[in-house]
């Protein structure tokens, strides 16, 4: 059977309601940085929502790397590209969307420590239990019995191309495909959102 995991589909007035959570916890610290660093991919959004809210206008991006396609680890984390600005005497925040393994944003943390920041503080949206590494904010905690893959809004069709994909290697034909996706994943797809992503993904034939 197709590796199809649970998943939970956050809406953007999720997406700013746990942002604006992780900005009261930053200034109750009163730990505004002067730096926001986005963790790419994921913390891309999260960062700039971040740096919006809380009126922070230096946003540095570093790439790490964990999860290849949509909730498979891609082996250990990885930092596959550095710090796009120094942050050397700066007060920091690094941003992601999610801890789940927690690796990513550890390698994070320990890189942007080398490079001589004032201080380093870390936050997430989401913080799945499991995860080895806590962020020092975060909005809502996930028990690690609840993992579920969390298909975000910057992620959305990534993540269906690929669960579709692996959806139809098992039962082929849209309509197959949304069945099965609501079944497993609990992921209630509209159907010309899946037409969509046969144009660039084979999804098999319905029957006619
Ligand atoms: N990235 C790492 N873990 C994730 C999860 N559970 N959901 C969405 N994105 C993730």
């Amino acid at each position: 059977m197709a590796d199809l995991p649970r998943c939970r589909r956050p809406g953007w007035d999720d997406i700013d309601r746990w942002a604006s959570i992780v900005a009261r916890k930053v200034l109750a610290a009163e730990a505004v940085p002067e730096t926001i660093v986005g963790l790419t991919r994921g913390g891309w959004v999260p960062s700039r929502i971040l740096a919006d809210r809380l009126g922070v206008r230096r946003l540095v991006s570093l790439r790490a790397q964990h999860w290849g396609v949509t909730a498979t680890p891609d082996g250990v984390a990885s930092l596959t590209e550095g710090l796009s600005g120094p942050v050397d005497g700066h007060t920091v925040l690094i941003v992601d969307d999610i801890t789940d393994t927690g690796e990513s944003l550890a390698l994070a943390a320990k890189h942007v420590l080398a490079a001589g920041p004032a201080r380093v503080e870390t936050a997430t949206l989401l913080h799945i239990g499991r995860s080895s590494f806590v962020p020092t904010y975060f909005a809502e905690e996930i028990p690690r019995d609840a993992w579920a893959w969390i298909v975000f809004p910057w992620n959305y069709w990534e993540d269906l191309r690929s669960l579709a994909a692996r959806a139809a290697a098992e039962t082929p034909g849209i309509d197959a495909v949304r069945r099965t996706l609501l079944e497993r994943c609990g992921l209630d797809v509209p159907r010309e959102d899946l037409a969509w992503i046969g144009r660039t993904v084979a999804l098999g034939r319905d029957p006619s």
